[in-house]
C-alpha cells in the first residue's frame, strides 16, 4: 500500500486524502522549471485578498512550500530562503479546512499537528470589524513561526533577525505565486493567543507572519 501511495504521489495524480499516510502527506516532487522569469514575477507581485475557494492541488501546495524555504541543496541542507547564521529558524505551518500540518523539509512532506479547520486563528484577533475574515476563504494559510532557541542567543537582534528570516520565506512565497497567477498576500494578522494554544508553542517560538495562498476568482 505504502508503495501504492508513493508511486502516485511521484506521478503527481493524488488528492490531498489520497496522499495521507497516517498522519503524514507526502508531497510530490516540487517543479523547479515552472513559472515566469524572476523580473516578470517581481513586474507581476501584488496582494490579493480575494481568491476562489478551490482546493489547492497536491502539486501547488508542494511546489508554493518548496519555494517558500524547502531545501535547494540537499548535499548540505541548505534552503531556497537564506536565514541568519545559516540557523534556519523558520517552520512553516499549513492551515486548511482539514487540518494544520507541520512542513518537514527533510522529507519534503506535511505532518498533521491538530484536525479541522482553524484558520480563524489567522483572521486576526476578534474584533467587530473582522476586516482580516477575507483570509478564511483562502484553502491554504502559510504560517511562519520562528524557532528562537536556534540561534543559541538572546536579545532584540535576535528577534530582528527571525523577523528578517520569516519576511525572506514570505516574499519567497509571494514571488513565486506571482510567477504562477496565484493568489497571495502577506500578512502579520492573527490572534496570537489562539494560535500559540493551538499550536502548542514555546515560549521561544515566535509566529510572524503568514501567507493565504489560492486561486484567482473566477
Ligand atoms: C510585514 C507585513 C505585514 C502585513 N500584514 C498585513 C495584514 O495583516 N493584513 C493585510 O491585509 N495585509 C498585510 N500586509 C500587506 C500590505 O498591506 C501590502 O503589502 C501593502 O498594502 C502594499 O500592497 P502590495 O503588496 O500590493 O504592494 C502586510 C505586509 C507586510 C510586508
Amino acid at each position: 500500500m505504502k508503495r501504492l501511495v508513493m508511486a502516485a504521489v511521484t506521478a503527481g495524480c493524488m488528492t490531498w486524502a489520497e496522499a495521507q499516510d497516517t498522519n503524514v502527506i507526502r508531497l510530490p516532487e516540487p517543479d523547479k522549471t515552472r513559472g515566469t522569469a524572476v523580473m516578470q514575477a517581481l513586474a507581476d507581485r501584488v496582494s490579493v485578498r480575494e481568491c476562489s475557494s478551490e482546493e489547492l492541488s497536491l502539486n501547488d501546495m508542494s511546489d508554493v512550500i518548496w519555494a517558500a524555504n524547502g531545501i535547494n541543496r540537499p548535499e548540505e541542507g541548505r534552503r531556497t530562503a537564506p536565514s541568519a547564521l545559516n540557523k534556519q529558524d523558520i517552520d512553516i505551518y499549513v492551515f486548511t479546512a482539514e487540518g494544520v500540518y507541520l512542513y518537514l523539509p527533510q522529507e519534503h512532506a506535511l505532518q498533521q499537528v491538530a484536525e479541522g479547520d482553524h484558520r480563524e486563528a489567522l483572521a486576526g484577533p476578534p474584533s467587530p470589524a473582522r476586516a482580516q475574515d477575507f483570509v478564511k476563504d483562502f484553502p491554504v494559510i502559510l504560517l511562519f513561526v520562528s524557532d528562537l532557541s536556534r540561534f543559541g542567543m538572546e536579545g532584540e537582534r535576535v528577534k530582528l533577525m527571525a523577523a528578517m528570516d520569516a519576511g525572506i520565506v514570505s516574499e519567497n512565497v509571494s514571488l513565486f505565486c506571482a510567477s504562477v497567477g496565484l493568489c497571495t498576500v502577506p500578512r502579520a494578522s492573527m490572534d496570537e493567543p489562539a494560535v500559540r494554544r493551538l499550536l502548542k508553542l514555546g515560549e521561544q517560538q515566535i509566529p510572524l507572519l503568514n501567507n493565504p495562498v489560492g486561486y484567482p476568482k473566477k
